[in-house]
């Protein structure tokens, strides 16, 4: 969406807050042995407790609060029975809605010692979402925050998973313009006052490989590696960008 008042501005922010704070309230519950239909419940009675509704499963019929993705899981794993183990590699992506307004943000967390290199791929898409977010302002265009998302993430030594892409948000969950996190030389769209969009790299290590898995939901990467993922919803400005869900 793109914001045409004060009200949209401010129903906006109390999201982005409620997206925040559930997904601070979740990597306290991350440690070993937890389950992530565990984590999913504490994400669900923060909801209830901030009078806000999942997106996913109210758009798309998600069968979960948030999406939990677990290592080679990128993005939209299924909660459920899985219990985390020392070292995995956990992404919480928290879609949020209240009084007609959307914001979307996820994290990856290590639980308890990860390796030296998730703690790099983790570390990577935080950094490489800083990036993006300084491309992103009035005057450029979808494709420079792509640009500056795929620099970082290539002179990391990771991958871009190109298929997964930041979005328009903030009516609904999904809504153009479509961001993809590298330089896609048709992203032509200029980025205007106002515009609410996430920025959200989705990396690896290794080949560009993903598939969906047999819940119809839950995208892998096809030979096992580890993902990670970083993402908030901001408001284009002439300056920084706003952040609504930190
Ligand atoms: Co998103």
């Amino acid at each position: 969406m793109s914001i045409e008042s004060q009200h949209d501005l401010d129903g906006l922010k109390a999201i982005g807050a409620i997206v925040a704070e559930v997904l601070a309230a979740l990597p306290a519950a991350v440690r070993p042995g937890i389950s992530t239909g565990e984590l999913d419940a504490l994400a669900g009675h923060e909801f209830d407790r901030l009078g806000a509704q999942s997106s996913p499963r109210t758009v798309y019929g998600f069968p979960g609060e948030v999406c939990i993705s677990v290592n080679d899981e990128v993005v939209h794993g299924v909660p459920g029975q899985r219990r985390l183990d020392e070292g995995d590699l956990v992404k919480l992506d928290v879609t949020a809605q209240k009084n007609g307004y959307v914001a979307d943000a996820a994290i990856t967390v290590a639980v308890g010692d990860a390796s030296a290199r998730s703690r790099a791929l983790a570390a990577c898409a935080e950094r490489a979402f800083r990036k993006g977010m300084e491309a992103a302002r009035v005057g450029k265009r979808v494709c420079d925050i792509g640009a500056a998302v795929e620099e970082e993430v290539n002179r990391s030594g990771f991958t871009v998973l190109r298929e997964l892409t930041g979005h328009g948000v903030g009516r609904t969950i999904h809504e153009p313009p479509s961001g993809p996190n590298y330089f896609d030389p048709n992203a032509r769209q200029p980025l205007t006052e106002g515009l609410v969009i996430t920025v959200e790299p989705i990396i690896r290590w290794g080949r560009n490989t993903i598939q969906t898995g047999s819940d119809g939901w839950t995208v892998r990467t096809v030979d096992g590696a580890r993902a990670a993922h970083y993402e908030h919803t901001l408001v284009i400005t002439k300056s920084e960008p706003i952040l609504l869900t930190a």
